[in-house]
């Protein structure tokens, strides 16, 4: 046992680290809480997805004649109730509501802050036990009326805080306030989080590169030469690179801030948008890798410049090593004026 390292559990972190915010009167600290609280819920009911056909299948009926809820049902519900009960939140947008989720009177005293979320991400990976996700973001809001859209048509630079929840081999949260990133890894037998990965970098450089491959044919011609690129044999570089995609971007995604690597999702022929939503997961994303040290751009623009136009907005998302999104930049750049 390392003696030397203090045990630091979330919620000590949170209170400890209030006094960066300058007028801050504890509202951050408290949502924050709040969505580790949620993260403990969604966390006990993802552990349970393995007895699904035995306890009644998500989205089926179940022996009492109820229906169980789609998981990222489940955790839409619970992060917006957690949210919702401590106040400090005056509107949520997420990926699995159409439109806002609005609170009035008791809950939005004066709510400062609006939340926009992917209650579970990587959904389609639940049935098959690989590592799934929540991601959040967070802004001040602009509006005196919670359900202005303009709440959040706010660039991703202006994100108070923002950070993810995976549920993995272990689960862990990650966040940032813009001041670094930390790591905290849940004790389930004491259900408390606990800083195991304070101030987390991203290396600068990675061999590692994550992409859905079988979309190849549909690719810009960028990202196809990058792709060639990374498989070509080159001692100095340490290339061919090594390929991993687990179809979560959250897992991707932490495996490349721990490791070093790039993930894209890049615009393809039937998508000329991307896939991965703005507000949901490329704009929380981004801020965590530029607070780790990373680069996140849509193979052209900073991610965190772009203006939003629409909760649902999609865009193509190159992430991670400086380095390597720097160079798939440089091939993306080849072709900017035929794409443009
Ligand atoms: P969600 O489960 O929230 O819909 O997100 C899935 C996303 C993302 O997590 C992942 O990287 C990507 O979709 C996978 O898409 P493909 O199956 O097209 O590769
Ligand atoms: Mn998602
Ligand atoms: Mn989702």
């Amino acid at each position: 046992m390392d003696t030397t390292r203090k045990i630091v559990s979330l919620g000590e972190f949170i209170i400890d680290r209030q006094s960066d915010f300058k007028y801050a009167k504890g509202e951050l600290s408290r949502l924050l809480s709040a969505i580790g609280l949620a993260a403990r819920i969604v966390n006990k009911e993802i552990r349970r997805a393995g007895l699904a056909d035995i306890l009644g299948d998500y989205g089926s009926t179940n022996v009492q004649g109820e229906q169980v809820k789609k998981l990222d049902i489940y955790a839409n519900e619970h992060f917006i109730k957690a949210l919702k009960d401590r106040g400090e939140v005056c509107a949520i947008a997420s990926e699995e509501n159409d439109n806002l989720v609005e609170f009035h009177g008791e809950y939005c005293r004066d709510g400062k802050y609006v939340v926009a979320m992917d209650p579970l991400d990587g959904s389609s990976n639940i049935d098959v036990n690989v590592s799934v996700g929540t991601i959040f973001s967070i802004y001040r809001r602009k509006s005196d009326n919670p359900a202005n859209p303009d709440n959040f048509m706010q660039p991703g630079y202006e994100q108070v805080a923002a950070g993810y929840v995976i549920y993995g081999s272990s689960t862990m949260m990650v966040y940032s306030t813009g001041n670094g990133v930390n790591g905290f890894t849940l004790d389930e037998s004491i259900g408390a989080f606990f800083l195991s990965h304070p101030d987390m970098q991203m290396p600068k450089n990675g061999r590692i590169y994550s992409i859905n491959e079988g979309n190849y044919v549909h690719f810009p011609q960028g990202v196809k030469d990058y792709i060639k690129w990374c498989q070509v044999e080159d001692k100095e570089t340490n290339r061919p690179f090594t390929s991993r995609y687990i179809g979560s971007a959250v897992a991707d995604f932490h495996r490349n801030l721990i490791k070093g690597g790039i993930f894209i999702y890049p615009a393809t022929a039937p998508a000329p948008r991307g896939k991965l939503r703005l507000l949901f997961e490329c704009n929380p994303l981004a801020f965590l890798a530029e607070q780790a040290g990373g680069r996140a751009t849509d193979g052209f623009k900073r991610i965190l410049g772009i203006q939003p136009t629409e909760l649902h907005q999609r865009t193509p998302l190159f992430i991670g090593s400086e380095d390597m999104v720097k160079k798939a930049e440089e091939f993306m750049n080849k072709y900017a004026e035929v794409e443009a």
